[in-house]
């Protein structure tokens, strides 16, 4: 039985209650954010507070408490719930209103925190790889905001699981937007890495950006631009970003091996770097 955090309080989760007229249960009008914990050490906490306080700013719901208070709180739900290794899942929606469209809640927002003990770095995913599916992106075109509307996310993925792989990677006409929860990176021949540059038509990873930095940092070029669908044909190799996956080789798309069909080195230095960039920061 875990311990949550809602509304100011620390509660069992089966004492836990929402409103059923909470906004974020009847429009899906809510935010999100995962940060990881490693060692007891979250992961570019900052940027993702800021990054939660943008996507509130962009559908104007209330601004959360302040960052510091937020972080307490992330500290102390893992604490309470004997987690060091995890990670916590911060969600917050206008709050209860009836059922209008365009109605603010008299209320305050609703503020819901819970943890959840992960081993990252001994994932399959991140030791191993994963295999992946392409498909039309068919989301929103306000995708730079980390909405709680996770339909088409949820779809994708078990329809990659039911296709025997275990994730799907998003594409509009201009080529990879992103993966269904991550960010999409391409090693081509020359070892150039090429990622999409930020817009709307996908979520400005944390991770990314700590993985652009790292890649700069061990001289490699990059190239943010949408990568092809035709260039997994001819790439060095391949990998997706997040909090949760941290960095995964991609081992075939659609079928298509990439090179010899296991993590590449570029890959593998950007893991230990990243890893080392959390254990020493
Ligand atoms: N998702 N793109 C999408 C659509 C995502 O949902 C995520 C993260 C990312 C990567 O962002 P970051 O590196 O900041 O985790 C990109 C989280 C992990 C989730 O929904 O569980």
């Amino acid at each position: 039985m875990s311990i949550i955090f809602l509304n100011g309080h620390y509660v069992h989760e089966k004492d836990a209650r929402i409103s059923p007229f909470d906004r974020g249960f009847t429009f899906g009008e809510g935010i999100y954010e995962v940060c990881i914990a490693i060692n007891g050490k979250f992961v570019d906490a900052l940027e993702h507070l800021a990054r939660l306080e943008r996507s509130l700013k962009e559908c104007g719901i209330d601004t959360p408490p302040e960052r510091d208070e937020l972080s307490n709180i992330m500290s102390e739900l893992l604490q309470k719930n004997d987690i060091t290794t995890g990670l916590v899942y911060l969600q917050i929606t206008p709050g209860a209103s009836p059922r209008n469209f365009t109605i603010r809640p008299e209320g305050r927002p609703t503020l819901l925190m819970l943890a959840q003990g992960v081993d990252f770095k001994r994932s399959p995913a991140f030791l191993d790889g994963i295999h992946v599916q392409m498909r039309q992106d068919i989301r929103w075109l306000r995708r730079d905001i980390k909405t709680t509307m996770l339909m088409p996310q949820v779809m994708a993925k078990r329809d990659a699981l039911s296709n025997g792989v275990s994730d799907t990677l998003y594409y509009d006409e201009y080529g990879i937007t992103e993966g269904a929860s991550s960010n999409v990176f391409l090693v081509d021949a020359n070892g150039t890495l090429i990622t999409r540059a930020l817009s709307n038509h996908l979520l400005a990873g944390c991770t990314r950006a700590r993985i652009l930095d790292l890649a700069q940092n061990i001289g490699l070029t990059v190239e943010d631009r949408p990568i092809q669908l035709t260039e997994f044909v001819t790439a060095a190799e391949c990998f997706v970003t997040s909090a949760t996956y941290l960095i995964a080789p991609i081992l075939t798309v659609d079928g298509v091996i990439i090179k010899d069909g296991k993590a590449g080195p570029i890959t593998r230095l950007l893991q230990n770097k990243y890893c080392d960039y959390i254990e020493y920061n």
